[in-house]
């Protein structure tokens, strides 16, 4: 069975042709990144109004390259509102006008299963979903592909969200993980004491503002007497680089191995653009864990169509199905509601 994906949570446009779930026949991300560059983070009308130039055509190379496919799929949420509308409405009106099932897939959720589309992957169940993005930060316990319960999210930022906005106090471009880790390589991380953040009562919970606003006063020095990071020298913004991703990243590991012991965990997969940090694969190699990790391969990390491909075949064989009059955009989850 042959599925088209379409993914247009955020600022990629994105669309893929999946086989039986894990045979990739065609992959394209159109990146909107410089578009976005020169407002530090992504300007979601801007997104909005991309998505609507590059998606039918990227449609018609996936057709041309793929053949004709059995089902269309698209992630209808979480994401931004305009961004999800653009992605969605395609699907829907190329499922009603070619006659064929349409699948809505969980943005979040296909990001862990990118994990399990890896040569290596196995499926070993119950097991720990970690979700580091530049939209989201969750701990999930996975029971099977497709069903998770959350046991854990961020309160404000998400954690690619908090280096890419510790980029910007930096003056580094976006976006600025993969430039703090680069900086990093030659920084201290014990020069600066930062804190992870603790949210009262709910230990599995993120919260990444304090963290921000220590790295923003470290900038800024004592009184507040510099006003921009210009001012402060190359070997500083290396130690500060170095000493914010050791906190923030230790804080997801710390965390995550908390959450494995909830439960009898067999294996943990990890999702999301972070994932590609190099620092955060050392940091939970260093904890030598008795069960496997899988990590996305490096081309299914970041926004994509394939994972979304990929989980709809297994919702599919499921019974999940929408009719294309009926599938609706969910621009959040509710976390707290705990089964998604
Ligand atoms: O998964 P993704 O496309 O975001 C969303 O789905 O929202 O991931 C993009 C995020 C950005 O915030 C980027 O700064 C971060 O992943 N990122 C990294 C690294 N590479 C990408 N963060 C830390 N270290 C990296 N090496
Ligand atoms: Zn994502």
């Amino acid at each position: 069975m042959k599925i088209l994906g379409i993914e247009t949570s955020c600022d990629e446009t994105a669309v893929a042709v999946v086989e039986e779930g894990k045979r990739i026949l065609f992959h394209l991300i159109a990146s909107q990144a410089e578009v976005h560059e020169r407002y530090g983070g992504v300007f979601p009308e801007m997104a909005s109004r991309q998505h609507i130039d590059r998606i039918l055509p990227l449609v018609e190379k996936a057709i041309e390259e793929a053949g004709p496919v059995d089902a269309i799929s698209v992630a209808n949420g979480p994401g931004l509102m305009g961004s999800l509308l653009m992605g969605t409405t395609a699907a829907q009106t190329l499922a009603y006008s070619w006659d064929l099932p349409l699948i809505g897939v969980n943005h979040v959720d296909a990001h862990l299963y990118a994990a399990m589309m890896g040569e290596e992957a196995k499926m070993l169940f119950p097991a720990l979903g970690v979700v580091v993005s530049g939209g989201h930060t969750f701990l999930a316990k996975i029971s099977s592909v497709g069903s998770y319960t959350v046991l854990g999210t961020t309160v404000d930022d998400a954690v690619g969200e908090a280096f890419d906005k510790v980029a910007t106090l930096l003056g580094l471009p976006y976006p600025g993980g993969p430039h703090i880790e680069k900086l990093a390589e030659a920084g201290d991380p014990s020069l600066y004491s930062f804190k992870g953040g603790v949210v009262k009562g709910r230990p599995l919970d993120f919260s990444f503002s304090g963290l921000k606003t220590n790295v923003l006063y470290t900038i800024k020095g004592k009184n507040g007497q510099r006003s921009s990071p210009d001012t402060i020298s190359d070997e500083e913004k290396k130690h500060i680089a170095a000493s914010f991703q050791q906190t923030a990243l230790g804080d997801i590991v710390e965390k995550s191995l908390k959450a494995a012991q909830t439960f009898p965990c067999q294996a943990i997969y990890l999702g999301g653009g972070v994932t590609n940090s190099r620092a955060l694969k050392n940091l939970f190699q260093e904890k030598n864990l008795e069960i496997p990790l899988f990590w996305p391969p490096r081309d299914l990390s970041l926004d994509n169509a394939a994972m979304i491909a990929g989980l709809a075949y297994h919702l599919y064989q499921s019974g999940a199905l929408a009719s294309p009059l009926d599938i609706k955009v969910f621009p959040k989850i509710d976390f707290k509601s705990a089964l998604c």
